[in-house]
């Protein structure tokens, strides 16, 4: 071998990794590739993204990049995007896929950290527990009151109603039965008996589930059948005294139909992990007290998102040496 074909076999393989990771993480795949890396965190634009993955074999990104055939257009070399996240609702699909590349996601290693918030979101929405405490914060509290300190509602033998019944749901589902909550629960399509034996949770039309739930909680993929899941209409038939959760995605909630709603007290509060248009958070929303807002944290514990780019890592390592990726989601790309 002459010396420049040997350097060439030397040479690592050049991937992109497209927003910030734990330092450590960074500097285990600086061992094995060339690494282009954004540990600055600002979003690239799409003429960035689009030259970031020109001449990579690999990617890992997440919800904030959009990877499309415009993304595409370049990554003459590439292999995979691999997400670092469960939701994927940042991929055109198709478009990936006409592009020969595959596409991986991050799904089980973040199921009960993210199950665990959204009983977390839940319990201090319907428990008013942010308000009390800028309540507190604010001079407010002169003397504890039977009736006149901050009066929530309960979570304990009420009737929690998830829409979206994935692995997420299912932890969700999983708590709320150590609450002694009846779950009745709507997704694309009905659960083996066995799951739902596990989950004690009743299957139910969206419309039964909105009129009958204390509290409802989204979990559902976003799609664009789903936009909007929960607009005025929906909101219009849920009880006065129930709470909405969303940690699944913005677009899901109409966003102004549920600052309308809360503000008319047609509902009685809401918390919100995801938002339309996030980060920018609906102003209408801003000026509510009934409402629990948090940055699209659901799955920020700092070993969860560890084990996420720890899985992304995977993916994207497989495919580069032409091994299946894990969790590989556009299964034809992978030619064996
Ligand atoms: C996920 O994994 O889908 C979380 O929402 C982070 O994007």
């Amino acid at each position: 071998m002459n010396t420049s074909a040997q350097s060439h076999s030397l040479q690592k393989p050049k991937i992109l990794v497209a927003r910030a990771i734990f330092p450590d993480q960074l500097a285990k795949l600086e061992e094995s590739f060339e690494v282009q890396s954004n540990q600055e965190d600002r979003i690239y634009s799409a003429d960035e993204l689009k030259k970031a993955l020109s001449g990579v074999v690999g990617a890992l990104v997440t919800g904030s990049e959009r990877i499309d055939a415009g993304a595409l257009a370049d990554a003459k070399d590439l292999k995979i995007v691999a997400n670092i996240s469960v939701g994927y609702n940042n991929f055109d699909v198709p478009a990936i896929t006409a592009a020969g590349v595959m596409a991986s996601n991050t799904p089980d290693v973040l199921t009960d950290t993210t199950a665990d918030f959204g009983f977390a979101l839940l319990m201090a929405t319907a428990r008013r527990i942010t308000e009390s405490e800028h309540w507190v914060r604010a001079g407010n509290w002169k003397q504890w009151s039977l009736i006149n300190n901050p009066l929530g509602m309960d979570l304990h033998h009420t009737t929690i109603g998830i829409i979206g019944m994935g692995r997420i749901g299912q932890g969700i589902a999983k708590r709320a039965s150590g609450f002694g909550m009846n779950v009745i629960y709507h997704n694309r399509s009905r659960l083996p008996e066995a799951d739902e034996k596990a989950c004690r949770a009743t299957y139910v039309s969206k419309e039964e589930l909105l009129k009958t739930a204390d509290h409802v909680v989204l979990v559902l993929p976003y799609t664009p059948e789903n936009h909007h899941t929960i607009g005025e209409k929906e909101l219009a038939l849920m009880k006065p005294t129930a709470t909405l959760v969303n940690i699944a995605r913005g677009g899901i909630v109409d966003d102004l139909a549920l600052a309308q709603a809360l503000k008319a007290k047609k509902i009685f509060a809401a918390g919100l992990d995801v938002f339309e248009g996030e980060p920018t958070v609906n102003p209408e929303l801003l000026k509510l007290s009934n409402i629990v807002l948090a940055p699209h944290i659901a799955s920020a514990s700092e070993k969860t998102r560890r084990a996420m780019v720890d899985l992304a890592v995977k993916n994207l390592t497989a495919a580069v040496a032409g091994t299946k990726p894990p969790s590989l989601i556009n299964t034809e790309v992978f030619k064996g």
